[in-house]
């Protein structure tokens, strides 16, 4: 969750760290710190975003580690913000130390007082107590007491132009490039730096100098294992947008045509064997992929007729699920480093069953887990809020459901999915009108979305959209469920949004829509049927192209994530950066 970058080479350090915290900052954007050792430690932290860091680049040295923090232990402030310094140690860690209060006690006991209320500072403190005069063994001595998740850099005072990594399930890259040696927890920060990345594994060690880079597991030194960084894998900016989100959205189309390279590889042939051979086909996924997954399962039933259960990733493994060799599990994630699904998978592939990723971080850690990783190829998303990335799983999704269909018999699906990339163009364009219904929500105090079938699941993600930009209470709900309970919350004004694509259910989501508007709902519509925009009572209706009503999600989401986007700006709120949130979820 938290942004990592640490660099030891032959530059000053802290305008590097700075430009990496930047490329970072949708890890996490609470606060920020930079440190660096020359003679001494110098350490410079902010709060708010990595902007307010901009005086930290006049630190000197030329080794350093920096941290963007988006907080689990202690409130958002300088105090709490990393690096945190103890002794010669200054330390920055992604992840939860669980049992940091047993550990924080055994320290106070020995009269060490704490200056954050944070779980990591208590790594500093240890290290101090076990360091021996090499910095690595003392890493190593106190990663053997921690208990929980980590990645971590840590600088030594008395061994300048050092830094040691550890990393434990939070993800760690190493970076080599001409001006030295460079680490992040993701691999953005190391664009443009870097020719050369390796990423760490659970348990292993590294200690990084200007010329050096040596890894370890446990006393057994391994080689690194250098990747090239592909040139293009930054993204260019907002590209004259005013926002990430409005920029990715726009890129949907490109994004869907890109999801259909996935189609065509080696890999793609050997999952749609498994699955073919699978007796069961689960899926497990967290927040908008979980929403995905869900369409997945509709199209995997409806088209295949091939049972799939779907699982919210954070529940996965404490329901003991029933898996053996003869099951296949989709794990979704568009980050690939989703601390729950990466459990999930690791819990699924322990019990025998094959795990396929499907993920728009090809080397994430997820993908390093996988028997097979099918990469959605959405291109770099920036907005904390998946947008893009939504549309292109359900097109890698729905290619499976499709050819699996195919091996069965059930031929065509495949190929009507070629439209979806030019459909989706017409509906980006006709989805801009709803920035007209922006200010009957702007001023509400709360909204819902309602849709039958595969609408449901657009309603969900359409809800969740909007919550996560706008702040604003919402609820997503299949429509004939209203009447069970939610009715009772629809009161004069309350906006409605009705989804609308599939012909066979069209009666049936109009009466729910019919229940609303009785109750005094503003109703406004995304429909697929033309002939449902003349509905009477209606206060909006934006009409989208058809297509084949099980793919109908990824067209249908895209007018509820521009409506998401439209309100945030109605509301004053930033959709780049929602507060409380992070891009890519790495604590469990
Ligand atoms: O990287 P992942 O796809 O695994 O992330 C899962 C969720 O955290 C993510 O989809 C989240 O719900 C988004 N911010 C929603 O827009």
């Amino acid at each position: 969750m938290c942004g990592i970058v640490g660099y030891a080479g032959k530059r000053r350090a802290a305008p590097l760290l700075y430009a990496g915290l930047k490329r970072l900052e949708y890890r996490g954007y609470d606060s920020a710190g930079i440190a660096t050792l020359a003679e001494k430690i110098e350490v410079k932290k902010c709060t708010g975003p990595v902007a307010n860091l901009r005086a930290a680049v006049d630190l000197k040295g030329t080794c350093g580690i920096g941290h963007t923090r988006w907080a689990t232990h202690g409130a958002p402030t300088a105090a709490n913000a990393h690096p945190h310094v103890y002794g010669r140690f200054a330390v920055v860690h992604n992840g939860i130390i669980e049992n940091d209060r047993a550990l924080r006690k055994m320290c106070e006991a020995r009269g060490e007082s704490f200056s954050s209320e944070t779980d990591s500072e208590v790594i500093a403190h240890l290290l101090e107590r076990l360091y021996r005069g090499d910095l690595l063994e003392a890493l190593k001595r106190v990663a053997s007491v921690l208990e929980g998740s980590y990645a971590l850099a840590v600088l030594c005072a008395d061994e300048p132009g050092k830094i040691a990594l550890a990393r434990e399930k939070s993800p760690l890259v190493l970076g080599r490039g001409k001006l030295g040696n460079f680490l992040a927890s993701d691999v953005p920060a190391l664009v443009g730096a870097c020719l050369e990345i390796c990423p760490l594994r659970d348990g292993e060690f590294a200690l990084i100098t200007e010329s050096e880079v040596t890894m370890s597991e446990g006393e057994r030194f391994i080689s690194p294992d250098w990747l090239p960084l592909e040139r293009g894998r930054g993204e260019s900016g907002k590209a004259g947008h005013a926002h990430y989100m409005e920029k990715e959205i726009c890129e949907i189309p490109a994004a869907l045509c890109r999801s259909r390279e996935t189609a065509s590889g080696a890999v793609f042939s050997r999952v749609r064997e498994e699955l073919c051979a699978a007796k069961n086909i689960r899926l497990v996924a967290c927040g908008t992929a979980y929403h995905a997954s869900l369409a997945a399962k509709y199209a995997f039933e409806k088209l295949a007729r091939v049972p799939a259960e779907v699982t919210v990733a954070s529940e996965f493994r404490y329901q003991d699920p029933i898996l053996s060799e003869n099951s296949a599990v989709i794990a979704v994630s568009q980050s690939g480093e989703t601390a729950d699904t990466l459990a999930a998978a690791k819990l699924a592939k322990e019990r025998g069953a094959k795990v396929i990723a499907v993920v728009n971080e090809a080397r994430s850690s997820l993908s390093a887990l996988a028997d097979e990783t099918l990469p959605i190829n959405a291109g770099r998303e920036v907005c904390v809020a998946a947008t893009k990335s939504y549309v292109a799983q359900l097109s890698v999704l729905y290619t499976l459901a499709a050819s699996v269909a195919e091996a069965q018999g059930r031929r065509g699906y495949g190929d009507l999915l070629s439209e979806l990339p030019s459909l989706a163009r017409e509906t980006v364009k006709a989805g801009r009108a709803v920035g007209g219904w922006a200010p009957h929500f702007a001023a509400a105090r709360s909204a819902y979305f309602i849709g039958r079938g595969a609408d449901a699941v657009t309603a969900l993600e359409g809800s969740l959209k909007l919550k996560e930009v706008s702040y604003l209470p919402s609820e997503g709900y299949p429509a004939g469920e209203l009447k069970h309970g939610t009715l009772a919350l629809i009161e004069e004004g309350t906006p409605v949004v009705a989804v609308l694509t599939s012909q066979e259910l069209a009666e049936k989501t109009m009466n729910a829509v019919h229940e609303t508007r009785a109750r005094g709902a503003k109703v406004f519509l995304v429909t697929s049927i033309p002939a449902y925009a003349g509905e009477k009572g209606l206060t909006g209706c934006v009409v989208i192209p058809p297509c084949t009503e099980v793919y109908s999600p990824a067209l249908a989401a895209i007018p509820l994530q521009l409506l998401a986007y439209y309100v945030a700006l109605a509301r004053g709120c930033d959709p780049d950066k929602p507060r409380n949130l992070a891009k890519s979820v790495t604590v469990e």
